[in-house]
């Protein structure tokens, strides 16, 4: 479980979020949405320790994370596969090198082994055939799928956090991203999917976070938040509605 206990957050003078109280299972599949700089990516920053409240706690499966140190932050970003809004593929590395990174980093594996989990990994997002190609060579759709191959090569995680996984694709690729998505949670891992396109986010996650202003605005299931009267998210859906499908 993700606990927030009164966290809140700035970025110098920037408040991004306040007091906010959370509690997320790693069951769960759950999308954090709101607009931009909202401070959706910042949640996914904070859990990972990546940044540190000023105010409040952070606890990952009961253990206070706020006051660790780097190196014991280690094991609590080995529970989570992460995937970032940038995608972040080195764009010198081709696929497979840029799956095996991690691999090299942080395993003693050879290059037997590298090669042949490089290629299962590859296999379960289905781009296997482009293992020798550069990054600018892919679509969007595949830069997607290889970057969250490559965040799976550490291992299983028991949770995922995606950020904005399916920004910026085809109604197709997205599409398909939302199934390897929901596939990957299939046995009961969850995930935390931030996202600004409500659309994609109904077809996956069964639990909705709204952030605005630095809060929680709605944090309830998709009749709820489908049917709420918060201006600011009616506008938000509807909004979203007029851009097509998405996934
Ligand atoms: N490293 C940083 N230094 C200063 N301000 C930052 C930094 N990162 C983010 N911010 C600011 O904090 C706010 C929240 O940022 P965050 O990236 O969490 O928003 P977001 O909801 O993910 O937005 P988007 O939908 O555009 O990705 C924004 O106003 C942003 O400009
Ligand atoms: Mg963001």
């Amino acid at each position: 479980m993700i606990v927030f206990d009164g966290v809140s957050f700035s970025y110098g003078s920037r408040r991004v979020l306040r007091d906010v109280h959370l509690s997320v299972g790693f069951h769960e599949r759950v999308a954090v949405l709101g607009g931009s700089g909202e401070g959706k990516t910042t949640i996914l920053r904070l859990i990972l320790g990546l940044i540190k409240p000023d105010e409040g706690r952070i606890l990952i499966e009961g253990d206070d994370i706020t006051a660790k140190r780097e190196e014991e932050l280690r094991d609590v970003r080995m529970k989570f596969s992460i995937v970032f809004q940038e995608g972040a593929l080195f764009d010198s590395l081709d696929v497979k090198e840029n799956v095996a990174y991690c691999l090299r980093e942080y395993t003693s594996m050879s290059e037997e082994e590298i090669d042949s989990r490089v290629r299962e990994i590859l296999g379960s997002v289905g781009v296997e055939q482009a293992i020798h190609l550069m990054p600018e060579e892919l679509s969007g759709g595949m830069h997607r799928r290889v970057s969250i191959a490559r965040s799976l090569a550490l291992g299983t995680p028991k949770m995922f956090l995606y950020d904005e996984p399916t920004t910026g694709l085809d109604p197709v690729n997205a599409d398909n991203i939302c199934r390897l998505i929901a596939d990957l949670s299939k046995d009961g891992r969850g995930f935390i999917m931030v996202t600004h396109k409500v659309s994609d986010a109904l077809k996956v996650a069964d639990r909705f976070i709204f952030l605005k202003d630095g809060s929680l605005l709605f944090d309830g299931d998709s009749r709820g938040l489908l049917h709420t009267d918060a201006p600011e998210i009616r506008m938000f859906i509807e909004e979203i509605g007029h851009q097509g499908q998405g996934c």
